[in-house]
């Protein structure tokens, strides 16, 4: 199949390149920066240039490259877009109007949407429930939620009005053994990256926070289960996907199941902690489950185990990386 990832330079097209690749899929990666030396791994797939906010520069790539298939990554994450909501409008808002209409346009008939828990928020008459499903008020707090829902909704309405089949999934927080870029839930991956090569973290979270969060090979997983499933077994465009909702210190307690001596404290950012603090604590998932059989195979501490030693390999690959 030919397919096409904006955003590929990110923390999801990382594992997903690798993972399109090995199946034999022909990759054409884009992205506003070349070919990040974290993503060497992926130079046999084609490296693109493209700004998602040009929209003429945009259909004429779509045009050009005509996928089977389009992975929609780009975007500014919660806590770089509250620093620059213009920013986060444009690539996120923006571009993906600019990335829906080059599909409808060269005629790609699907698109995978990557939505976020921070669609969600507080509503006004009281908490979210826990665990949160797919359909309740939204009431985001960050420009990235805003523009994530306004993309759900956009996702629906391609499908139903211009037969862009337009699906897609709200992820957890992604950890994974690669730099992560302007989230609020970097601490998560920041606890092992830490660990490892300092011996400790002091958290930008309250040691109580919980959120839901997921492995990197499940959330590619989810990806790929989602777009090659048949339409008629989809009930709804946008699905929650769940994993674990760890507390930030059940996150160090597994880490130093792995380190022992890696010593954890916390220092909450207001800013980020309110952004952590409007999302669910837990998601309901059932709706995946039953329409495309979505089902996590890693749990905190399984992750834990993996990812620890691929954690030492990337330092140690940067630091060669970064002294040649
Ligand atoms: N991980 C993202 C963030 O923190 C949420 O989708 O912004």
């Amino acid at each position: 199949m030919k397919i096409l990832l904006t955003g590929a330079g990110g923390q999801i097209g990382h594992d997903l390149i690798g993972s399109l690749s090995a199946a034999g899929h022909s990759v054409t990666s884009t992205d506003l920066a070349p070919r990040p030396p974290s993503h060497a791994h992926a130079s046999g797939a084609a490296w693109l240039g493209l700004d998602v906010t040009d929209a003429a520069a945009t259909e004429a790539l779509f045009e050009k490259v005509k996928p089977d298939l389009v992975f929609h990554l780009a975007a500014i994450l919660s806590a770089r877009g509250e620093k620059d909501p213009k920013l986060a409008y444009d690539v996120n808002q923006t571009g993906t109007w600019n990335v829906l209409e080059a599909c409808r346009k060269a005629g790609v008939s699907r698109l995978i949407f990557t939505s976020s828990i921070a669609v969600f928020g507080p509503p006004p008459s009281g908490p979210l429930p826990d665990p949160t499903p797919d359909d309740v008020a939204l009431h985001p707090t960050t420009m990235y939620g805003v523009t994530k829902v306004a993309g759900e909704l956009l996702c629906a309405y391609y499908t139903k009005k211009f037969n862009v089949d337009c699906r897609g999934v709200r992820f957890p927080g992604l950890i994974s053994a690669a730099m992560p870029g302007g989230g609020s839930s970097d601490y998560a991956l920041f606890m092992y990256v830490d660990a490892v090569r300092k011996g400790g973290y002091d958290a930008f979270a309250r040691n109580d926070t919980r959120i839901p969060l997921m492995y990197m090979p499940d959330g590619v997983r989810a990806l790929l289960e989602l777009a090659m499933a048949d339409r008629e077994r989809l009930t709804r465009s946008i699905y929650n996907i769940a994993a674990f909702s760890p507390r930030a210190d059940e996150i160090a307690a597994s880490v130093q199941r792995a380190i022992p001596e890696a010593k954890f404290t916390y220092s909450p950012d207001p800013r980020r902690q309110s952004i952590l603090d409007s999302w669910p604590k837990s998601l309901d998932d059932s709706a995946a489950r039953r329409d495309w059989g979505w089902k996590p195979k890693y749990d905190l501490d399984a992750m834990t185990d993996d990812l620890v030693p691929r954690v030492r390999r990337m330092l140690e690959l940067g630091a060669i990386l970064s002294t040649h």
